[in-house]
This record gives structure tokens, C-alpha cells and sequence, in this order.
């Protein structure tokens, strides 16, 4: 790593890398400081061969509480006001979700606003029972400005995004398994190794397959069918010619495991 981050804990264990919000005081909220090391912690982990997925979760009672309130109502003042912060996170979100390697969020507790929306980024969500998710923006007078009007509705659907947007209420880990919001539920108590059996399995396989499949995945959400399945022949390639996709072919036929090497 390239400097200390102040609000950041990072831990590798077996290729996983498991990154936890710490700003507990403030419940993990979002302020500029935080955005930036997560830019710089995400950057960094994707170009690291040892770490083959990461997991994204918080410190204390809360996944993230939303952005700072403070930063955004004194953002809000400067002239190049909030359009430039939500420009900024907005940024920082999409590299996470278009980087090369699996993201799972492990949200723990609060994932309101911004938590949500950081959420919402990463690759999937596996949720606590203790989870609390949703954007209460219109509370406070805004909007989702990190994505939430766009990742949501292409989620949970139209409808359901737009009652939680409009209401600003919570649903908890279990509901939000069951309108998809979050890929499971569990007790608190078994959340991270949750997390960490799918980060497992999904390090089991090629490394580039994992990045080729996320890029289909993510920029083929917003292009015209025969766009993304063009964009879909483009990658299938791709890995076509790495030495990998002919170590996992010939593995299969030799019934053995396979040794993948990211090339
Ligand atoms: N921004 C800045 N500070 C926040 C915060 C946020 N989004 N969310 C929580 N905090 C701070 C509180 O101000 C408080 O700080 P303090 O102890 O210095 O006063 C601390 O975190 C603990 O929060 P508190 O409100 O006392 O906890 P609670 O259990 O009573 O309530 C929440 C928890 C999550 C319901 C409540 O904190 C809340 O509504 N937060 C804002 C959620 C939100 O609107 N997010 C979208 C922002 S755009």
C-alpha cells in the first residue's frame, strides 16, 4: 500500500481481501476523505495478483449511514455545489463496480443513502438480519446522488425503487433479500463468513474470466440488446486466448482441478 489510510482497515486472509469502513462514531458516514481512500484502496487492491475478491463491509453498528450530512449541507454553499459532489462520488463508485475483480458488500447494519448507494456498486450484497437499508435523501430535502436512481430501479424494478425514494423508509436484510436489494440474509453472527464462502468459491475460478465477466456484466447492462450481446462475443474472445481458459478446458478433460494463472 502506497500510504496509512486513516479510515480504512484492510485485511488479506487466502487471496480475500476484506476492507471495513472505520469511522464508527459517525455510523461510517461518507465524507470526502473517506471517498477518496476507498478510490485509492480499490486501485490499489485491483492491481494486486495476490487478492482474488474483495470484501466491503463496516465498522460498529453500521455499513455506511449515508453521505457525511455536514460536508454535503456545507457543499451545498460552494459554488460548484452539490452536482460536483455527486459527480465525484459517482465516480468513485463506478470504478469499484467496473474493476476487475468480484466486490461483495457485507452490510452489517445501516446502508442508508449514500451506504446504500455504495452498496448498490459493489457486485452483490449479502445482508445481515441487523441490516437496514435505504435512501432517505428526500428526508433531507435531496436526492440519491451516488447512484441510487439508477442502480436501484435496475435492481429491484421501477416501482419498488421509487417507493423506497419516495418514502425514505428502511427495510431490513430480510426484506431486502426478498425483493433482491441484497443476494441473502443472515445472523450477524455468520455474515462475514457468508461473504467469505462465496469469495472462495468465485477465487476458485479464473481470475480473468472473473474480470471479463464483470466488464459484460456492467457495460453490457446499458447497451441495446445486440450492442451487449456483441460486447458479450467481444469478451468470450478475450478469454479464448488466455492460457487460463486452455488450462480450465484441458483440466476438465483430464478431470483434475485446474491452476489458473491470470494469463
Ligand atoms: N452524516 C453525518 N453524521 C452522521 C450520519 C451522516 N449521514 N449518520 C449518522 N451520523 C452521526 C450522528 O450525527 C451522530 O454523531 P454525534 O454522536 O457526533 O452526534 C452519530 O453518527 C451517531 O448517530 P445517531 O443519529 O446518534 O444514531 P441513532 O442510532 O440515533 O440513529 C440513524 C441512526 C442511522 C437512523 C441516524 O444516524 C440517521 O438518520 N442518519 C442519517 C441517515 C441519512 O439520512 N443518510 C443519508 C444522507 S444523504
Amino acid at each position: 500500500m502506497t500510504a496509512p489510510f486513516e479510515f480504512l482497515l484492510l485485511d488479506i486472509t487466502d487471496r480475500i481481501a476484506t476492507v471495513t469502513i472505520n469511522r464508527p462514531d459517525k455510523l461510517n458516514a461518507l465524507n470526502a476523505a473517506v471517498i477518496g481512500e476507498l478510490d485509492r484502496m480499490f486501485g490499489e487492491l485491483a492491481t494486486r495478483p495476490q487478492v482474488g475478491a474483495i470484501i466491503l463491509t463496516g465498522a460498529g453498528r453500521a455499513f455506511v449511514a449515508g453521505a457525511d450530512i455536514a460536508e454535503v449541507a456545507a457543499a451545498a454553499a460552494t459554488p460548484a455545489g452539490l452536482e460536483a459532489t455527486s459527480a465525484f462520488g459517482s465516480a468513485v463508485f463506478t470504478r469499484i463496480e467496473r474493476g476487475p475483480k468480484p466486490v461483495i458488500a457485507a452490510v452489517n447494519g445501516f446502508a442508508l443513502g449514500g451506504g446504500c448507494e455504495l452498496a448498490l456498486a459493489c457486485h452483490f450484497r449479502i445482508a445481515s438480519t441487523q441490516a437496514k437499508f435505504g435512501l432517505p435523501e428526500t428526508k433531507l430535502g435531496l436526492i440519491p446522488g451516488y447512484g441510487g436512481t439508477q442502480r436501484l430501479p435496475r435492481l429491484v424494478g421501477m416501482g419498488r425503487a421509487l417507493q423506497l425514494i419516495f418514502t425514505g423508509e428502511m427495510v431490513d436484510g430480510t426484506a431486502a433479500a426478498a425483493m433482491g436489494l441484497a443476494n441473502s440474509v443472515h445472523p450477524p453472527e455468520a455474515l462475514m463468513e457468508a461473504a467469505r464462502s462465496i469469495a472462495r468459491e468465485a477465487i476458485k475460478n479464473g481470475p480473468l474470466a472473473l474480470a471479463h465477466a464483470i466488464h459484460a456484466v456492467t457495460a453490457g447492462a446499458d447497451l441495446s440488446l445486440d450492442d451487449a450481446l456483441a460486447l458479450e462475443s467481444k469478451e468470450f474472445g478475450a478469454v479464448g486466448r488466455t492460457a487460463d481458459m486452455r488450462e480450465g478446458t484441458r483440466a476438465f478433460l483430464e478431470k483434475r482441478s485446474p491452476e489458473f494463472r491470470g494469463a
